[in-house]
């Protein structure tokens, strides 16, 4: 008889919802294929209490050999703009949406990323939203189209909304007192894949975007 393909975290979820008991559960997480290929789960990494919370799409090939969230090149990149913006990573807890490695091997040999389907999203975001709700941070920047549609719904596009200081709609069914302001942008991968003249441009509209993270923090501090 064929195995029914888990499609959901929710059952690996620990009664202790801290970060640490989430990061042990999620190490040993069925609940979709991914983990089957990946090294390792990549969990989310940095200051509990961070007031901003980035999210990325999935570790990388760096990311699944350490075992850390952006330590790769789009790692690299983004430290970069985060200085710019001046946003100390010290105030930052950074995660994906999802927590393994998804690739294909070019020539049996190197290891090429691929998106994440949406059933793999949905099947991960239970660890998001634990950790959303752990950590309660007061901005969440959503880093591409695939940490804000698993946040703010699948009709969401960055082109249209970029930048701009959002809610979580009611369907995000994440329960956190103060309610977190949410932002998105651009992936730092999609500034570094860029090879145009306009890839300079890419960079400081990423960093304009972060400022803004950085400037909704700072009013929500005041208030
Ligand atoms: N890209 C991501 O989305 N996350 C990482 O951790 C690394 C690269």
């Amino acid at each position: 008889m064929a195995t029914a393909q888990k499609t959901s975290a929710a059952s690996y979820l620990p009664e202790d919802r801290d970060l640490e008991s989430l990061e042990a559960a999620a190490g040993v997480c069925r609940g979709c294929s991914l983990y089957e290929n990946a090294s390792q789960t990549v969990f989310g990494h940095g200051d509990s209490r961070a007031p901003i919370m980035l999210v990325g799409e999935q570790p990388g090939d760096r990311e699944d050999i350490e075992g850390l969230p952006f330590v790769g090149p789009a790692g690299r990149l983004l430290a970069r703009a985060l200085d710019q913006a001046g946003i100390d990573p010290e105030l930052t807890y950074q995660t994906n949406a999802v927590k393994h490695f998804k690739f294909t091997r070019k020539n049996g040999k190197r290891r090429i990323h691929q998106k994440p389907s949406r059933t793999e999203v949905v099947a991960c975001r239970p660890w998001l939203i634990a950790e959303i709700e752990a950590v309660r941070p007061q901005v969440l920047v959503c880093l591409g189209a695939t940490a804000a549609q698993s946040l703010l719904g699948t009709a969401f596009r960055i082109s249209a909304h970029r930048g701009e200081v959002m809610h979580l709609p009611a369907e995000a069914d994440i329960h956190v007192t103060p309610e977190p302001q949410v932002l998105a942008t651009v992936h730092p991968s999609a500034v570094l894949r860029d090879r145009s003249e306009r890839r300079d441009e890419a960079y400081g509209l990423f960093v304009d975007d972060l400022r803004s993270a950085r400037s909704a923090m700072a009013k929500r501090k005041r208030a």
